[in-house]
This record gives structure tokens, C-alpha cells and sequence, in this order.
């Protein structure tokens, strides 16, 4: 993993529609930072994420990481080097086998088969999924199916993490894992996410988005204390932040 840095600077992005989802958005990662990006539906966290991987092209702004300009020309190098979870797992297995999925990026580096061995092996024992290694992809649990596409993104080492709603339709247990997962990372992450006990738990700053704008960015506890500003930006506190009834 290199030493890095991810700079996003007056960002603008619009769809084919003409709807304005990103509108003069800036912030900056620096190496190793845990984020939390959140805001309503319709902010524009998936927008930010997509845009960050070169998945959709800002028309307006750039995206630098480490000195390097997203660009036409650098888009391939990005993606390498930006893994991005998608919010639905089904999006990100396509093989037959949990170990064909894990091995796919790393082949496609080019890698020789015991690189690709040793890649998928230490991926998925990184999310403890080592003994799904043979199992059909479809016949996962949500939960499973989870880990083994954080174990696909890992197994390419990238250097930056970048995940939408990777919490979303997991089951206390599988939420207390992914939570638990994310805490023993290493990588630069920008996690999008509803979850804001999540961001909470994982993420020691967030970003907080309202309207393809950067509203707020600092402290987690101090943003989800600021009550007028998660009301503002349409949000409610963290659960565990609202009080036990009596
Ligand atoms: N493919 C698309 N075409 C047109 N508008 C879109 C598309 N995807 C998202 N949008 C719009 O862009 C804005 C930001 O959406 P999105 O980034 O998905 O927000 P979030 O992930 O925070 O819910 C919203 O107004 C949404 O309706
Ligand atoms: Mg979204």
C-alpha cells in the first residue's frame, strides 16, 4: 500500500437528465483515514462514491489520489487502486464459485495462479470466510454474501476502500461482524451509509452531505451531537445517541 492521499475538489456532476447531484463538492482523505459519509436519500453519497472510481465522470472539479489526476487517461489506474463495495452484493459476484469471484480481479492483473491462490486465501480469511472457498456464490447467506464482496475488492489490495451501505439488509449478527471488519482495516475508507451507529462505532470523522454539498465535516460525536444540523440535513441521531425510553 502506498502512501496516499484522496483530494476531491469543487466536484460537479450531473445526470443525462439534467438532475444536479454533486454541486461544488470538496473534501480531502488523508492516508489511512476512516470517513463516514452521510446525508438523506438523495445527498449524494452514491453519486460521490462513483464518482471517486471513475465509474461516472464529474463534468466540473477533480479527483486526485496521490498525485494522481482522475482523467480518461488514469481511469484504468484508479479503479485499480480504489476498491468500491457495491450497495448490493449481487452486483459484485458473477461467478459460479466464492473462490472464482475472490480470484477474478487478481487474474485479470495478470497474476500467476499461486499469486491468485495466495490473494484469495488471505482475502477471505481477512473477512473469515476461508471455509466458504467452494461454495456456489448463490446459495450465500445476505451476511455471507457481504464478507465474500469485501473479500473480492480486498483481493486486488487497493489502497483506498470506498463502500455504499454496506450495513444495508445484513441481520444484527452480520452487522456486529461487518462492524467489527471494518475496525481491523487499514486502508483509507469512505463509508456511505444510513447506519450513522455504524459510522459511530467505525469512523472517528464524518462528512455529512445535504444536496450534493458538503454541509458539515469533523468530529463524528460532535456532528451527531449538533442536533440542529442532523435536522437541517434531514437526519436522526445515532440510536444509541437518542436515549433509552424509560
Ligand atoms: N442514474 C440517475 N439518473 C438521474 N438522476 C439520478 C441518478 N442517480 C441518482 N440520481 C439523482 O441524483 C441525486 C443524488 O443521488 P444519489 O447519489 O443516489 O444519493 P444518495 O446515495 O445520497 O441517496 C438524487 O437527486 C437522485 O435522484
Ligand atoms: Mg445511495
Amino acid at each position: 500500500m502506498s502512501h496516499h492521499f484522496l483530494e476531491v475538489r469543487d466536484l460537479w456532476v450531473s445526470y443525462p437528465d439534467g438532475t444536479e447531484a454533486l454541486r461544488g463538492l470538496s473534501f480531502r482523505l488523508e492516508h489511512g483515514e476512516a470517513v463516514g459519509l452521510v446525508g438523506a436519500n438523495g445527498a449524494g453519497k452514491s453519486t460521490t462514491l462513483l464518482s471517486l472510481a471513475g465509474l461516472i465522470m464529474p463534468h466540473k472539479g477533480s479527483v486526485n489520489l496521490g498525485g494522481t489526476i482522475l482523467s480518461k487517461k488514469t481511469v484504468g489506474e484508479i479503479r485499480r487502486r480504489i476498491g468500491f463495495l457495491f450497495q448490493d452484493p449481487d452486483d459484485q459476484l458473477f461467478m459460479p464459485t466464492v473462490f472464482d469471484d475472490v480470484a477474478f480481479g487478481p487474474l485479470n492483473q495478470g497474476l500467476s495462479a499461486e499469486e491468485v491462490e495466495e490473494r484469495v486465501r488471505t482475502a477471505l480469511d481477512q473477512v473469515g470466510a476461508g471455509q466458504l472457498a467452494e461454495r456456489p456464490t448463490y446459495r450465500l447467506s445476505g451476511g455471507e454474501k457481504r464478507s465474500v464482496a469485501i473479500a473480492t475488492v480486498l483481493s486486488m489490495m487497493p489502497d483506498v476502500l470506498i463502500m455504499d451501505e454496506p450495513s444495508a439488509s445484513l441481520d444484527p449478527r452480520g452487522r456486529r461482524l461487518l462492524i467489527g471488519l471494518l475496525k481491523t482495516f487499514t486502508h483509507t475508507r469512505l463509508v456511505a451509509t444510513h447506519d450513522l451507529d455504524l459510522v459511530l462505532e467505525v469512523c472517528p470523522r464524518t462528512i455529512v452531505l445535504s444536496e450534493g454539498r458538503v454541509e458539515a465535516d469533523g468530529e463524528t460525536a460532535r456532528i451527531f451531537e449538533d442536533r440542529e444540523l442532523l435536522e437541517r440535513c434531514r437526519l436522526e441521531p445515532p440510536l444509541c445517541m437518542q436515549g433509552m425510553p424509560r
